[in-house]
């Protein structure tokens, strides 16, 4: 982890930085940031640093989009970026945002070109998928987004637990109150916790049966 970084995170007990060059809000983008960091002149001065030395498990991992958009696909650059560490790729550019199918295709080629640990992104909506991710692309692993919103029952597949696919509604509202109250202590203020619950509530009531 770089010293600034620690000087930051550190305190908050935190032990690794995840490098994102996934970002792609035009903000951040149009001044080369996020996804358009790895096209950037900016990328070759990270890319041309001596390779770490540190054990692998103890690099920072990065994640990152296909590219700025069908034109300009970057995620090999941002793959060196990486530095042999492992990497997390959103099977989408930035242009598409999270519209769109996301390209496993892309995930089987950027795990063919590197030689470190791929984690594959885009469409997991199910357990399955996420099994189907994996064999089809040959990724080490995934990161589920939109399909585990609200829903930690999904993580209760993975365990093995495939009898537990959506929540009742009662459980779904015990969840809910929880969540509320967690926010509520978290912002220390009832109204910033229930402001900040309230953009949740859609996903928790999207995953019941
Ligand atoms: C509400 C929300 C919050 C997200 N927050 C982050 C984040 O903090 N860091 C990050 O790298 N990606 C974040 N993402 C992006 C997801 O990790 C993922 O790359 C994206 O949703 C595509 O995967 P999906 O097709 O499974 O949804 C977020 C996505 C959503 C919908």
């Amino acid at each position: 982890m770089s010293r600034p970084a620690q000087k930051w995170t550190r305190p908050c007990g935190a032990v690794r930085q995840i490098a994102k060059f996934g970002c792609s809000v035009p903000k951040v983008t149009r001044r080369g940031g996020g996804s358009a960091l790895p096209g950037s002149g900016a990328s070759s001065a990270i890319s041309s640093r001596p390779p770490s030395r540190a054990p692998r498990a103890c690099r920072s991992p990065s994640k990152m989009r296909l590219g700025i958009d069908d034109d300009h696909i970057t995620m090999l650059e941002a793959g060196h970026i990486a530095q042999d560490a492992w990497v997390a790729l959103h099977a989408r550019t930035a242009a598409q945002r999270y519209s769109g199918e996301a390209s496993w295709d892309a995930i089987a080629s950027l795990k063919q070109a590197l030689g470190f640990p791929v984690l594959g992104n885009g469409d997991i909506r199910e357990a399955e998928d996420a099994l189907h991710m994996m064999s089809s692309t040959g990724c080490d692993g995934v990161v589920i987004g939109r399909g585990r919103l609200a829903r930690p029952c999904l993580f209760a597949v993975f365990a093995g637990r495939s009898d537990r696919q959506l929540p009742t509604q009662d459980e779904v509202a015990t969840l809910m109150h929880r969540h509320a109250t967690l926010l509520v202590e978290w912002w220390s203020e009832e109204k910033e916790g229930v402001t900040d619950f309230r953009k949740h509530v859609t996903w928790h009531l999207r995953a019941s049966r």
